[in-house]
């Protein structure tokens, strides 16, 4: 079995769902700090299969006992944390207590049990992005432009110092670049609980009417048309990246590190004209001055992924439009 921590968020509620239909029992933790509890009877329903849900902080010593006492889990994949960059430079604390303990309670709680598998969910934010692209696993990490950064950073430093401790044996760290798009049928998908901070939920509100106009942070970047680039990464295509980092654990001890991205530089403008095809709406968009902390440009190498754990996105930018956009067509106000 299967032990998610945040597989009610984004993109565990993605990856749960396919884990269910891969035949894999799973267990989930969440405690909705930043999700909604209906996402759990969807899951189930499109599943067509039940699984375990806890309700609560992992960081809980009592629950994780109880969680891996009631529930034989082989491996856990560890989604829970606060995940906004600009949020984590006014709540620092927060996010180091939130990311960094939940992640040693949980490799405690693991180890105490007799579990020795991790997938982590890490992030193209531990990387310095001063570097050379396209970044690959072996290309700097730190200069980081945040606390959330940081902390992602410190964690996979936790993870490596608990494997070369023998307390873990098998860790993947995956470094997920800009995941965008929702399940095929629109029941699930991204549900930012205040003002999105990511481009397309931002793209998706302003298309449904919730929000007036979208602000391009930047148009004088030195990039093809002026505004920032990234790799933008269907969500299916992440969560089946876990399934291929699962069975790559079954034979490799150690720690592992793996980018999960479309190895592609995708611009604001060119996510935006994407969007508007797949939808047919015309997005009303404003230049605003550039965000604080961005890159002109972050995008993945992906070979290593593809190599060893023969997996690659295969979806297109369209496909993750449309799967955005039916998702917040037909859940307007989300869950
Ligand atoms: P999300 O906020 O949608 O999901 C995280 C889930 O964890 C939420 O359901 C939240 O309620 C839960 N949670 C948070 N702290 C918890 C705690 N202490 N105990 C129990 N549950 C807790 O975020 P997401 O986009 O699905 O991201 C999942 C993971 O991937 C995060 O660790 C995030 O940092 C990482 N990541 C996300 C992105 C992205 O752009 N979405 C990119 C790179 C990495
Ligand atoms: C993408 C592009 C913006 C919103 C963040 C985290 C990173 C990872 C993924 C967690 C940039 C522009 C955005 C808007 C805009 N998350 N933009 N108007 O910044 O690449 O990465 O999410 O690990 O750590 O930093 O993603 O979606 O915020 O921005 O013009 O309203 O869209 O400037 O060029 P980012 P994003």
């Amino acid at each position: 079995m299967i032990l998610v921590t945040g597989g009610a968020g984004y993109i565990g509620s993605h990856t749960v769902l396919k884990l269910l239909e891969r035949g894999f029992d799973v267990a989930v933790a969440d405690n909705f700090i930043n999700s909604k509890t209906k996402v759990i009877e969807r899951m189930k329903k499109l599943a067509k299969r039940d699984f375990s849900f806890y309700e609560t902080d992992v960081r809980e010593k009592d629950q994780l006992d109880k969680i891996f006492s009631e529930n034989k889990i082989d491996l856990v994949i560890h989604f829970a944390g606060l995940k906004a960059p600009g949020e984590s430079v006014d709540k620092p604390l927060e996010y180091y207590a939130n990311n960094l303990d939940s992640t040693i309670a949980l490799t405690c709680a693991m180890n105490e049990h007799g579990v020795f598998k991790l997938v982590f969910s890490s992030s193209a934010a531990v990387y310095d992005l001063r570097s050379d692209m396209p970044l690959d696993e072996a290309s700097p990490t730190g200069n980081c432009a945040n606390p959330y950064g940081r902390s992602k950073r410190m964690c996979e430093q936790i993870l490596t110092d608990a494997v070369n401790a023998n307390k873990l044996r098998s860790v993947a760290l995956l470094r997920y670049f800009n995941p965008i798009g929702a399940h095929e049928s629109g029941q699930i998908g991204e549900d930012p609980q205040d003002t999105p901070n990511n481009l397309m939920p931002y793209i998706t509100q302003t298309a449904v009417g919730r929000r007036s106009r979208l602000y391009v942070y930047g148009n004088d970047y030195d990039t093809p048309d002026g505004t920032g680039v990234r790799d933008y990464i269907h969500v299916e295509d992440l969560a089946a990246g876990h399934i291929a980092a699962i069975e790559y654990l079954e034979n490799n001890h150690g720690v592992s590190v793996f980018n999960l991205g479309a190895g592609k530089g995708v611009s604001v403008m060119e996510l935006i004209c994407a969007f508007e095809k797949a939808s047919g709406v015309e997005i009303k968009t404003e230049f605003a001055a550039r965000r604080p902390g961005d890159s002109p440009i972050c995008y993945a190498s992906v070979d290593k992924a593809k190599t060893l754990l023969g997996w690659e996105a295969k979806k297109t930018i369209a496909e993750a439009c449309a799967d955005s956009w039916r998702w917040q067509k037909s859940n307007p106000n989300g869950y």
